[in-house]
């Protein structure tokens, strides 16, 4: 059986960038796990002592350093922080920071805030604390919007790794009901190239191992793409493989979430050679 990487996958800028941060600030604590992968995350505990506390009450005198994720956190929850006597060192992705401003700026100007995302998601929870209003409708599908009478200014982003076909259809409806919508674009490229690359590899292949973290929407996304194209399975780690599934298979894709670091590819794909 012949394994095949997408030609895009794994780390985007962002993760690569907040880990490089933590790992360069030892001994520090992070609100919630830096990124969606658990395996990095025990990595950077175990090697550099960056640990993650859930909540602002576990930060006690004893912790000095507090790194944001890359997701951002709460506006409400930065200014707690910034009360408190620790160095506040910012690991949010300039990519989400964007729809972040945006929502202050436009809310600040009258505009209603329609969210594309979900608002369970970290990020979200982010970006819609940034409203300085309570006009903040945060949905999965423009269908969540019939019921919702909005105000004639509207102004509208995405959560970065959403898909963009469906962040279209909630534009259109708000364009075909409203007068003015201000639309912007805050998807992220990497999840574009990664989200390619995997349709493109599981269209010829056999099988697909999508590896990522189970609670990380954008390791979800390449999961459901693949799965559309062939027999997929979405997996934390090497011993979740099971050599039934590689069984007259021919091509094997690989591709990973953007919190995936390479060790843990590489591991994967040893593990395949192994038992395949
Ligand atoms: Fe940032 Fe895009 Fe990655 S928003 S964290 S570069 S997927």
């Amino acid at each position: 059986m012949k394994i095949e990487k997408a030609k895009s996958y794994g780390f985007c800028f962002g993760v690569k960038r907040a880990v490089e941060i933590a790992e360069n600030s030892k001994n520090a604590v992070t609100l919630g796990p830096l990124i969606h992968n658990p395996l990095e995350i025990k990595r950077l505990a175990d090697n550099y002592n960056v640990k993650y506390v859930e909540t602002l009450e576990e930060i006690d005198e004893n912790i000095k350093r507090v790194i944001v994720r890359t997701h951002g956190i709460a506006k409400d929850k930065l200014q707690k922080l910034k009360e408190k006597d620790i160095e506040i060192i910012d690991a949010t992705c300039p990519f989400v920071k964007k729809p972040q401003e945006i929502v202050e700026k436009m809310s600040n100007e009258g505009y209603d805030i329609v969210i594309f995302g979900d608002k369970n998601h970290p990020e979200i929870q982010g970006v819609m604390s940034y409203s300085t209003h309570n006009r903040v409708y945060t949905v999965l599908d423009e269908k969540e919007l019939f019921d919702i009478k909005l105000k004639e200014k509207i102004a509208t982003v995405a959560q970065t790794t959403r898909k963009l076909e469906n962040y279209l259809k909630i534009v259109n409806y708000l364009i075909s009901n409203y007068k003015e919508v201000r639309v912007f674009n805050t998807i992220c490229n990497a999840t574009f190239e990664n989200q390619d690359a995997v349709k493109k590899l599981s269209k010829k292949a056999d099988i697909m191992i999508i590896i990522g973290g189970k609670n990380s929407s954008n390791t979800k996304q390449l999961y459901n793409i693949a799965k559309e194209n062939c027999e997929s399975h979405l997996i934390e780690s090497a011993t979740e493989l099971d050599p039934k599934w590689f069984e007259s298979k021919r091509l094997c894709g690989i591709s990973a979430g953007a919190s995936t670091p390479e060790w843990l590819v590489e591991k994967i794909i040893s593990k395949i050679k192994e038992i395949a």
